[in-house]
């Protein structure tokens, strides 16, 4: 009997070390999960990460990445706040967004006249979204540090002969030559000042003049080349005009209301190597908050969007509004998963989720996402890139884009919020001022033959201006239906 009652006390107590084991180890987990978890500016690092560069040599990579920490900020705190603000009326369907710029930013296309006339692409679309679309517009720029590229194959084949993809003038080289496509990390620092002479450049269109809306007429010279285009931009310029005059007649100007005669350009670019990223975030000395200080709003690609992945990780603990990319093959699951992961705290002008599925695809695949997130009562600006879904390869081997699959994907985008009851938030556009021959259609019928002529984007292909005008007053229309 004392036996027996011995063996029992044993088990007891070899139970309760158990249970003090597993209790243990549960805590360790989670400790372990939170430390994972627990955000500073290299966190990330523990992180699985996708279509990152290697660099062959790790001490001209760090002595990069502290250079670039030593470099001012290119945006400042109050201005992405700013930027959060907007982006909140765009949420709440009193604002629409107009994203747009280069696929890819590139070293050898760097000059103040492809600069100049984007810019005043861009004003020229807002003009056109605010006047006639009856909204105001919220202007953000792909421009100064869009830069890096996410790849679909890490490596690139021209006659026979195999070499590391083009990720972006930020990483590698451009030409096809084995010299050309190593990563160097000094091209970083090169980014950095060419961003930082953009972003110059941008600050002084927006505030000296150049957007005086009394100019609107002489936005235009030389400008746009279809005469129905011109004639369509230029009666909505002349009807600006006389409201101005009536404006200014009433007492309305420049001298008491600086909106006439300057405007807000933010920038954006896909936060994709988080090396850059993590040197320009910093600590704002007035809220102690850290933002990434390399642009306004910051967003994760469609291929690097993993919940649980290091770019997501990285952009939960910087401030800055976010976008993330949305191809057809999101479920909604996955969307409210990164709506939590990205704003936790559900702010409006906090997360815009970018749309890009493709005009054959949209119509299936947008509604559901679209009702899960209203029944989780997430606050999300959407918008629509109608590019990357709609890309295709011509006949003659170039890639390409339909101005009309484009126009298409935007129309369904409208229609499905319409039909859901939530608000299109805005496009989000690969364009350029130039007269390039990337995208086929518009009101100039471009085709396949006519891309040769002057193709010369170093990635994606971009809507040329006369395309991205023409937009502008499409989705004008839709704009005036909501
Ligand atoms: C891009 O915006 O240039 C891009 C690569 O987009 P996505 O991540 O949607 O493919
Ligand atoms: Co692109």
């Amino acid at each position: 009997m004392a036996q027996k009652c011995a063996a029992r006390a044993n088990l007891r107590v070899k139970f309760e070390i158990l249970s003090v084991i597993k209790v243990l180890l549960v805590k360790i987990g989670v400790i372990f999960k939170k430390g994972l978890k627990m955000w500073s500016r290299d966190s990330w690092r523990k992180f699985n990460i996708l279509q990152q560069p290697s660099y062959p040599d790790e001490v001209l990579l760090k002595k990069a990445e502290d250079k670039l920490k030593t470099m001012p900020p290119l945006v400042f705190a109050g201005e992405a706040r700013n930027l959060k603000q907007d982006l909140a009326k765009v949420c709440n369907g009193e604002a629409f967004l107009l994203q747009g710029g280069d696929c890819a930013e590139s070293f050898l296309n760097f000059n103040a006249v492809n600069i100049r006339d984007m810019f005043k692409v861009m004003l020229q679309m807002a003009i056109v979204l605010t006047f006639a679309g009856r909204c105001p517009v919220v202007k953000v720029g792909r421009v100064a540090g869009q830069f890096a590229k996410p790849r679909s194959s890490d490596y690139e084949e021209q006659g026979g002969v195999k070499l590391p993809s083009y990720r972006g003038d930020i990483i590698n080289g451009f030409e096809f030559s084995a010299e050309a496509r190593v990563p160097d990390p000094n091209r970083m620092i090169e980014a950095y000042y060419q961003s930082a002479s953009t972003m110059n450049l941008l600050r002084a269109f927006s505030r000296g003049g150049l957007a005086d809306l009394h100019e609107v007429n002489r936005w235009n010279l030389g400008f746009i080349k279809k005469p129905e285009l011109d004639a369509k931009y230029g009666e909505l310029a002349r009807q600006l005009s006389q409201t101005l005059a009536f404006m200014g007649a009433c007492g309305i100007n420049a001298s008491n209301t600086p909106a006439l005669s300057e405007t807000k350009v933010y920038t954006s670019h896909e936060a994709l190597l988080l090396p850059y990223e993590e040197a320009l975030t910093r600590e704002d000395s007035l809220t102690g908050d850290w933002y990434d200080c390399s642009a306004h709003m910051l967003w994760i690609g469609e291929r690097t969007r993993g919940v649980n992945d290091a770019h997501v990780h990285f952009l939960s603990g910087v401030h800055n509004p976010l976008g993330v990319k949305i191809g057809p093959n999101a479920t909604a699951q996955e969307v409210v998963a990164l709506a939590n992961a990205l704003n936790p705290k559900n702010e409006a002008g906090r997360l815009n989720v970018i749309i890009r599925m493709g005009a054959d695809k949209i119509g299936e695949r947008l509604p559901k996402i679209l009702r899960e997130v209203k029944r989780e009562g997430l606050n999300i600006v959407y918008s629509i890139d109608p590019m990357h879904g709609n890309t295709i390869k011509a006949a003659n081997g170039y890639k390409t884009r339909e101005f009309d699959k484009i126009l298409a994907e935007v129309q369904s985008f409208f229609e499905i919020h319409r039909a859901e009851g939530t608000h299109a938030g805005g496009v989000h556009l690969e364009m350029t001022g130039q007269d390039v021959t990337e995208c086929t259609g518009g009101s100039f019928k471009l085709n396949e033959d006519d891309l040769a002529h002057r193709y010369e984007t170093q990635c994606d292909p971009r809507l040329n201006a006369d395309q991205s005008l023409e937009l502008a007053f499409l989705i004008a229309e839709f704009l005036k239906k909501i």
